[in-house]
């Protein structure tokens, strides 16, 4: 049993997937970790699980009206439980809220404002750093639709938490993504990503870069890499969660991370190290997440290239790019805590991080081995390895990207504190 869990305050919000009928599962696992439960339910996942199903789990009535009949939660909010404003005083009172399951519609009334259902209306009355997690279930063509994933994406970046879906058997009887994961681990999960961290960081400086770098070629070509910056949107998540204030310096990727940090947008290696430099004075934690490119070309044209002016093949020569963890690592100022992450696969990969850790002067490495799936470029998990300078190694099982920034932080404050 984790500690994470205990005395907290957790709404817990249904939403109409079929999902909904491990709900009570999922009340009963945050009860025994010594949780109060409040459950709010749309009028659409009482199709699956009824409320007095719930209000057993939870030892409470459920909420499943925006107006009528709303149960006394706490002596704090106990005079306003007659009043229309209840879901306020729920929601300033609550220490997170777990959506699970986290409807396709309720991903897009969340993004859209539209709080018409006791489960949305709560949600939209968290105070601004209170956790919202979101376990999103249903099936895979719905998960695929552009509207939901962007407005997934859109509510991330503005601080929400997601677990799963995983891949596996659908209500269709179809095989695919979408599935909410196991009631055990989305308890797990949660208590990570809620954890007792609140002030953990508080008042620290953190710079994150993330990313990938684009070394152009000509004026329409460039040298890439795969990198999302999803690792670095959720470092930066997890930082902001933890009280610190949070400088993101990334290269060009989709996500959004609006709400979350100050953030500079670079293209190439020499720009991220310019925008790091400027920076670092500022810095009392810096984490290097970005896949900076090692090689640029040495020559950029101006104009698109065109093929009739080489001769068949095209060689392109490349230089190396600066590397940034490395000057900054050297050049660090006492006090000031600088990790590194590395990317690799397979046999002896422990062996490059140590060795990375020691060659750059860093205070901490992580490693994400390639070899595991669901680790790395593009991926919501990520399997990582933390290994620190007094010759410690944690290896953490494979986690969703927040619950992974959550633990490489844990490490970071304590490195701080050593
Ligand atoms: N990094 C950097 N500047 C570069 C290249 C990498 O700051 N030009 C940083 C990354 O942000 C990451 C770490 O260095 O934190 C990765 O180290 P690196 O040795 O470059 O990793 P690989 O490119 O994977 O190394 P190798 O080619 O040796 O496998």
């Amino acid at each position: 049993m984790s500690e994470a869990l205990k005395g907290k305050r957790i709404l817990l919000g249904v939403s109409g997937s079929i999902a909904a009928i491990k709900a009570p599962r999922i009340a009963a696992l945050l009860k025994s970790e010594g949780a109060e439960v409040f459950c709010a339910m749309t009028e659409s996942a009482r199709q699956f699980v009824s409320a007095d199903e719930m209000s057993v789990a939870t030892e409470t009535e459920t909420i499943t009206a925006v107006f009528a009949g709303q149960p006394s939660p706490g002596p704090r909010i106990q005079e306003a439980v007659a009043l229309s404003t209840w879901h306020v005083h729920l929601a300033r009172s609550a220490d997170a809220m777990l959506i699970a399951p986290c409807s396709a519609s309720m991903i897009g009334k969340l993004r859209s404002a539209i709080y018409g259902d006791p489960v949305a209306l709560v949600a939209a009355s968290l105070p601004r750093w209170t956790p919202l997690v979101l376990a999103p279930a249903m099936d895979e063509e719905m998960w695929l639709q552009p509207a939901v994933q962007e407005s997934l994406a859109w509510l991330r970046g503005h601080g929400a938490l997601q677990i799963g879906p995983v891949k596996g058997r659908l209500a269709s009887g179809l095989i695919g993504m979408g599935r909410m994961p196991e009631p055990e681990d989305i308890v797990r999960e949660f208590a990570t990503l809620i954890g007792n961290e609140r002030d953990l960081l508080a008042g620290k400086r953190v710079l994150i870069t993330g990313g990938p770098t684009y070394e152009p070629i000509d004026a329409v070509r460039f040298l890439g890499n795969r990198s999302s910056g999803k690792m670095a949107a959720a470092l930066a998540m997890a930082a902001r969660r933890m009280g610190a204030e949070v400088t993101l310096i990334m290269g060009p990727t989709a996500i959004r991370t609006d709400g979350l940090a100050k953030r500079i947008d670079i293209e190439t290696a020499e720009e991220m190290l310019a925008a790091v430099r400027a920076k670092l004075p500022n810095a009392d934690i810096v984490i290097m997440n970005a896949a900076v490119s090692d090689f640029a070309p040495e020559e950029t044209l101006t104009s698109k290239m065109k093929k009739r002016e080489t001769d068949g093949d095209l060689l392109i020569k490349l230089k190396r790019t600066p590397d940034i963890l490395s000057e900054i690592a050297h050049a660090k100022r006492a006090g000031q805590i600088v990790v590194g992450f590395a990317l690799e696969k397979g046999e002896g990969s422990e062996a490059y991080a140590r060795g990375k850790l020691t060659e750059k002067n860093l205070d901490m490495i992580v490693l994400n081995d390639m070899a595991e799936s669901g680790a790395g470029f593009g991926h919501d998990t990520n399997k990582v390895t933390i290994f620190t300078r007094d010759g410690d190694a944690k290896s953490l099982p494979l986690l969703s990207k927040d619950a992974c920034a959550v633990e490489i932080l844990r490490h970071v404050a304590q490195v701080n504190k050593e």
